[in-house]
């Protein structure tokens, strides 16, 4: 049973708040006179350093969260969300994305039936039908080799996988792979533009087989399909991935071409589960579970690790550190890192979808704020385009910058122009430009004359917070690890909001209104 106070009755949030009164002047240069203040917040594992040092925060702020966390009753949570209670409590289910990809041999136990058989069968499974496609061994229905990969699915069924296919570029193998997600025909059509019938794949991702968009992209390919082909040759071109199979081969999905999908897996933590089907064709099926094991790595540290020295407990209790002290309302996720551009879409569905929410877990309207609107865009891309409002806007915009110090290509002096600017933006953000600064560099490039009229314009006030992530390289385990810290963060800001992070009722009316407007 997961503690269920409202976090804002606790002693814990109200010496939370008084502390907040006392640091809220604080500026970060002030913070950083301490020299060992970067090492003191920051924690190095084998695949990253995770610096928080550029944070409005000193030790006692960290010490009252985790106080926060500890009434909260967070270690019990955490042995409840990995050890499959039924956490999801609006929908009766567990949340065991974690099993997806633990090597353990301990028994995880679904409805009291073990469930990692099932998970290993099904990875056995994407294992083999990955090297088949990819080395040639699966034709198509004139025994041609598969060339192309459409993934058939939206939200979770889409965006982990499509983020991935993407950011492990380095890795891909020959194989052309799209998504269509949008039930928008534009993007069905510039897929069909692409693709030849004999040498392509169609993966319908759905864990319901219900989704509108889904199925009526399916439904037009399929019918695009067999204006060449016969029915009999669509179990060699059309894989299902769901929780529901009987509606797959009804559709018409080869009860051997379905990869199953659980009810303790939420879509937006499904990347992991059959759903990763379309990564494992994309980079091959040991950097799929190089992935997994990355994600593994992460699960342990968090875990195993104390809270101060806990990468996504304390990613979360900065998070609420600003959104209910502070009152921020946006976190931006900015990685200088070309194929990180889908990173932010998925970031935000792991977290609008998740902590949207009003309603605590004993049913009361909550009387403080929850779930952040997450945003951003690669780096230096935003910084020329959205890090004016961060540097000298109203609103404070906590933010987090994401860096793989070593590059997967050899162009270093691109390399190191980007890498200058990762720290220049979170240097210029936590420091500013004081007038006296300001005023020094004017007279010495011969602004002189327009001091009076614009140093007000030139100063950076600074005090504006982010947290660093280095990434050592960019591989299918790093980055696994990075995505897990994501999502567990989503898990302890759910504890301490007392809101359930793994429904999503909020989706249902809009689907509704849009049926009734089909019927009218
Ligand atoms: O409408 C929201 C949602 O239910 C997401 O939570 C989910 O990832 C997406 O739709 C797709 O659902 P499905 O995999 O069942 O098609």
């Amino acid at each position: 049973m997961l503690n269920t106070i409202n976090p804002t009755k606790t002693e814990a949030w109200k010496a939370l708040e008084n502390h907040y009164d006392e640091l809220k002047k604080v500026h970060l240069r002030e913070f950083f006179h301490d020299e060992n203040r970067e090492n003191t917040f920051s924690i190095h594992t084998d695949l990253l350093k995770f610096d928080y040092s550029k944070n409005r925060i000193n030790q006692k702020t960290i010490d009252l969260l985790i106080n926060l966390a500890q009434t909260k009753e967070l270690s019990k949570a955490i042995t409840s969300y990995f050890e499959g209670e039924l956490i999801n409590h609006t929908e009766k289910r567990a949340v065991l994305h974690t099993a997806l990809r633990s090597n353990s041999n301990k028994e995880i136990l679904v409805d009291n039936k073990n469930i990692s058989p099932k998970i290993k069968t099904a990875l056995r499974k994407i294992s083999a039908f990955s090297n088949k496609l990819i080395y040639g061994k699966w034709k198509g229905y004139t025994n041609k080799n598969i060339t192309d990969v459409v993934n058939i699915g939206i939200g979770g069924s889409d965006l982990g996988a499509q983020m991935v296919v993407e950011a492990l570029n380095h890795y891909r193998n020959h194989l052309n792979i799209h998504f269509l997600a949008n039930v928008d025909g534009d993007n069905a059509d510039a897929i069909l533009k692409k693709i030849n019938p004999e040498t392509t794949v169609f993966v319908i991702v759905s864990k319901t087989f219900t989704t509108q968009e889904t199925l009526l992209n399916a439904e037009t390919l399929k019918n695009w399909f067999l204006r060449k082909a016969s029915i009999f040759d669509v179990s060699k071109h059309f894989l299902a991935v769901t929780s529901n199979p009987k509606q797959a081969e009804e559709f018409g999905i080869d009860k051997k071409c379905i990869f199953p999908m659980w009810d303790w897996v939420g879509g937006r933590f499904s990347l992991w589960s059959s759903v990763g089907l379309t990564i494992s064709l994309a980079i091959g099926y040991k950097n799929f579970r190089a992935l997994l094991d990355g994600a593994e790595k992460m699960d342990l540290h968090f875990k195993n690790s104390p809270f101060d020295k806990n990468i996504p407990v304390l990613m979360a209790l900065l998070s609420i550190w600003y959104r209910n002290f502070f009152k921020t309302e946006t976190e931006a996720v900015i990685p200088y890192s070309h194929h990180f551009s889908l990173f932010v879409p998925y970031l935000q569905q792991l977290f609008m979808e998740s902590n949207g929410k009003t309603i605590d877990r004993n049913g009361n309207r909550v009387n403080y704020a929850t779930g952040n609107v997450i945003w951003g865009s690669v780096g230096t891309n935003a910084q020329h385009a959205f890090m004016q409002l961060l540097h000298q806007g109203t609103q404070l915009v906590p933010a987090d910058f994401i860096l793989v110090e070593k590059a997967n290509h050899n162009l270093n002096l691109h390399h190191e122009i980007l890498t200058a600017n990762f720290y220049a933006q979170t240097k210029a953000l936590a420091f500013g430009k004081t007038p006296e600064e300001t005023h020094l560099d004017m007279k010495s490039s011969n602004q002189e004359n327009q001091i009076n009229e614009l140093l007000v314009y030139k100063v950076f006030e600074g005090n504006k917070p982010s947290n660093l992530f280095i990434l050592n390289t960019l591989t299918p385990e790093s980055l696994g690890y990075l995505i897990a810290s994501y999502e567990h963060k989503v898990f302890v800001q759910g504890i301490l909001w007392n809101i359930n992070s793994f429904d999503q009722f909020g989706v249902e009316l809009g689907k509704e209104l849009a049926n009734k407007y089909l019927k009218n």
